[in-house]
């Protein structure tokens, strides 16, 4: 059964590479959710929206994060690498670059389904929609303190560059949860 302490140290070890270490993680996390049963025992069956930190020091977080049914986070930046790594359900991403104005244009697009597992680098813009009338769960490992750094968000109408609002993002999930709860 996925462990996380075990996982934890894994990812610890791979961080350590002085080169590529996102790659040595990704082979972490591919690996992990190679086993989605597995995770999925070890984390339990996601049964609400949210964000859930599992591990977190100053230069690695780790998430487990449960995106509501057919819910869509704005494109948004990190500023450290990440890899996503899908346990249960889809995600599909969206990248989007940088045009004059502060604003972004859509780029291309990833679909992830459960077992796959993908490395952003420090400079991508995606959003996230989970498209299925379910929970998607996800487990996202950042190279850094993901809580700490000051980070970008897109007006998902206007397109326009602001600066990230991390409690609108978690209403977000609040209001995933009570559309969940109310059955719309
Ligand atoms: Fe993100």
């Amino acid at each position: 059964m996925f462990d996380l302490d075990r996982f934890a140290a894994d990812c610890r070890t791979a961080l350590a590479q002085d080169h590529g270490a996102h790659r040595a993680v990704r082979e972490v996390v591919a690996r992990a959710v190679a086993d989605p049963s597995s995770v999925l025992a070890g984390l339990g069956e996601p049964r609400r929206a949210g964000v859930q930190k599992l591990y977190h020091a100053p230069d690695l977080t780790i998430l487990n994060i449960v995106w509501g049914p057919k819910m869509t986070l704005m494109p948004h930046d990190h500023r450290i690498w990440a890899v996503i790594g899908i346990y249960t359900g889809c995600e599909d991403n969206i990248f989007w670059r940088r045009v004059e104005g502060g604003k972004v244009e859509a780029a291309g697009a990833k679909a992830l389904r459960t077992g796959d597992c993908t490395v952003l680098g420090r400079d991508i813009i995606h959003s996230v929609t989970n498209p299925i009338p379910r929970l998607t769960g996800a487990i996202h490992v950042y190279g850094g303190d993901f809580f700490s750094i000051e980070r970008s968000e897109w007006d998902p109408e206007t397109l326009r560059e602001e600066r990230y609002d991390v409690a609108k993002n978690m209403r977000l999930f609040e209001e995933a949860n009570t559309a969940l709860a109310t059955g719309q």
